[in-house]
């Protein structure tokens, strides 16, 4: 094994996150020696696409991450925190998508365009942080370097496969049998998601937010590295396949024009600014389905405030908000010569 021609394991490479992972790896032409998926004793033997062909998937154990040196994790959060451990023990460079280990201080929390340096401190696993949150985070930096962002109020518009395979069927299936006349079974959400909109994401908090509320919140302050910016969320589950959509108002210290808004995003890395309303253009759910960037548009002034901007951002979230994240900072360790676990 080499850090430049790493060994990778993909762990739920069966998942919606884990086969996009494979998709990306292979577009980039991630530098591995080996790409290796893993999956629950269910999948054990099946196939999964990777670059033009199909690779066997393997059962994930105790020992599987001898002679790796990353493992890109999507198998959900009690997954991660029994192996992920285990993975930096034997040497194994994690990138976690599930939410166990983002808080965790030891644990940097990482989008490549906003706090790449954070990977230095890595002791082994570091987290890919919430899907809302990353696309938020990409358009917000450079109005925070510019600015400094005082307070964010977003309210979001999530896609269904943020919640994994079973619910992208869910939404099928619904669909199909209420254009058929029949009911519609709910077994992922509680309630039915076809032609409704569901203002609950993950469970309730004892202070009445939802825990992806919460992530939003404190994901925020630990990527930006500043626990001052003030952020509040209402997440809402809409029945769109792919990309979320956030309608976002940040209030600003120093006075941001429209115009310098549209600059500072058309500059910044990981962006396309999608503004031309007397056209009727913005960014779109469906056109951003299968992209790489942050399409951010709707740009106005809020005009309620002195220093207000209202933004549309919108993004793949099993992209940029999942499997490309997490690729991209496997690049970013191979280019900092970061991956490896510190003894
Ligand atoms: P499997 O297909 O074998 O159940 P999604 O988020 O789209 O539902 O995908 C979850 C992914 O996590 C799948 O690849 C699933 O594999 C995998 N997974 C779930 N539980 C485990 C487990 N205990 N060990 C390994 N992989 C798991």
């Amino acid at each position: 094994m080499s850090a430049k021609n790493p060994r990778v394991a993909v762990v739920g490479a069966t998942g919606a996150v884990g086969r996009e992972m494979l998709e990306v790896l292979a577009q980039r032409a991630f530098p591995a020696s080996e790409v290796v998926p893993f999956a629950s004793a269910r999948s054990a033997g099946t196939k999964v696409e990777f670059n033009g062909g199909e690779l066997t998937v393997r059962e994930l154990k105790e020992d599987s991450f001898e002679g790796f040196d990353l493992a890109l994790f999507s198998a959900g959060g009690s997954t991660s925190e029994k192996f992920a451990p285990l993975a930096a023990k034997a040497g194994c460079v994690v990138v976690d998508n599930s939410s166990a280990w983002r808080m965790d201080p030891a644990c940097p929390l990482v989008v490549p365009e906003v706090n790449p340096k954070d990977l230095e401190w890595h002791k082994g696993i570091i987290a890919n942080p919430n899907c809302s949150t990353i696309q938020m985070v990409v358009a917000l930096k450079p109005l925070h370097d510019e600015a400094k962002i005082k307070r964010i109020v977003v309210s979001t518009y999530q896609a269904v496969s943020g919640t994994g395979q079973k619910a992208i069927v869910e939404l099928e299936t619904q669909v199909a049998k209420l254009m058929n006349g029949q009911e519609a079974e709910c077994k992922v959400y509680p309630y039915q998601i076809a032609f409704n909109c569901l203002p609950q994401i993950d469970v309730f908090m004892d202070n009445g937010y939802t825990k992806e509320e919460m992530k939003m919140v404190n994901e925020t302050r630990k990527i930006m590295g500043d626990d001052s910016i003030r952020v509040t969320a209402t997440t809402v589950r809409v029945p769109v396949f792919y990309s979320h959509s956030e309608s976002v108002n940040v209030e600003t210290e120093q006075k941001l024009t429209v115009e310098q808004v549209r600059q500072l995003l058309a500059a910044a890395p990981g962006i396309t600014v999608e503004d031309f309303p007397e056209k009727k253009i913005y960014p779109l759910a469906i056109n951003a389905a299968g992209q790489d960037d942050v399409f951010v548009g709707r740009i106005r002034e809020d005009e309620s405030i002195e220093n207000g901007i209202n933004l549309w951002i919108v993004s793949d979230n099993i992209r940029k908000g999942a499997a490309l994240n997490a690729v991209q900072i496997g690049e970013e360790l191979i280019r900092r010569n970061l991956l490896r676990v510190p003894k």
